[in-house]
């Protein structure tokens, strides 16, 4: 049984897999490969994109979804988490995609071996399906990744997303540096920058992040439009330089990207959306039907 609690459980060769079958699916839409399967979707986190992406990705392959709401489940009466996931998985799934607050519940729940578990995000430690798609819509801008150098710039901190591209991309051989004030810089031996001024000549791809207030025990900042004048991606800090921007999504607009980067070709944020289906289509082929 194969878990993915984070993209290092995936094999050199089954991430090449997951890219080839990505590309293809983009190109032409397969058969009801997952015909037979059925997934469970359990999110205790909100979720616009990574739960109905995965749930079209699902849809797409023929499989059937079933999402339990956390907020109407019996975890609200008491219920262990545990026990919730062993009574889901006495309904025989094949999978249960999962997002949670805490950095190893994915983990967890896996360890118990009872069916596939999926990460759709863990607390600010994993994010591998957003990783790969990360990683697929820069390859698809550049063919090959290595020796590219990707500005991750936010709230790195707190940022799960941040957490498993950094570990994804270094795999691929990509050169990471992080910008960020202080109380969102992580203690991580990476190059460090406060303005992102100092280094966008050397950069590839600005992967912008979104502040994640409801993470902040305190509130960080009193007023977000003093952290957009230095951070937000607007055009007049890009000029005409030749970089692709990423943002996984929810953006804070003009604070994190302005409205017109946003409309800007160089942005790739709702590619990322449609690549993320595919990418989680061939994720789940692999992790379904081990191929
Ligand atoms: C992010 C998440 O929830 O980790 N969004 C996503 O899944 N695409 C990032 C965020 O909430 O800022």
């Amino acid at each position: 049984m194969q878990h993915l609690v984070d993209t290092n459980d995936l094999s050199d060769k089954q991430i090449q897999n997951i890219i080839k079958d990505a590309k293809r699916f983009k190109k032409q839409m397969p058969n009801a490969l997952l015909r037979d399967k059925l997934l469970i979707t359990l999110f205790f986190e909100s979720s616009t994109r990574t739960r109905s992406s995965f749930e079209v990705a699902a849809k797409r392959l023929g499989a059937s979804v079933v999402h339990l709401d956390p907020s109407k489940s019996s975890t609200n009466k008491g219920e262990s988490l545990s026990d919730t996931f062993a009574n889901l998985c006495a309904m025989e799934p094949d999978g249960v995609i999962i997002r949670h607050e805490y950095n190893n519940t994915p983990q967890k729940l896996a360890d118990k071996g009872l069916t596939t578990v999926i990460n759709a995000g863990a607390g600010s430690y994993a994010h591998p399906t957003q990783a790969l798609l990360d990683y697929f819509t820069m390859l698809e801008q550049f063919g090959d990744v290595r020796g590219k150098t990707i500005a991750i710039v936010g709230d790195i901190i707190s940022s799960r997303v941040a957490s498993s591209g950094i570990r994804l991309f270094k795999r691929m051989g990509m050169n990471i540096v992080l910008v960020a004030p202080k109380p969102f810089m992580p203690d991580m031996d990476l190059p460090k920058y406060e303005k992102l001024d100092d280094i966008i000549d050397s950069v590839d791809v600005i992967m912008s992040l979104r502040a994640q207030l409801e993470r902040h025990k305190a509130p960080i900042f009193e007023d977000y439009d003093e952290y957009a004048k230095e951070y937000c991606i607007t055009k007049e800090r890009m000029k005409d330089r030749d970089i692709l921007l990423l943002h996984p999504g929810p953006v804070m607009r003009n604070i994190d990207i302005s409205n017109e980067m946003l409309e800007d070709n160089r942005c790739k944020v709702l590619e990322q959306v449609k690549n993320g289906v595919f990418v989680r289509m061939a994720i789940l082929k692999c992790l379904l039907l081990d191929s």
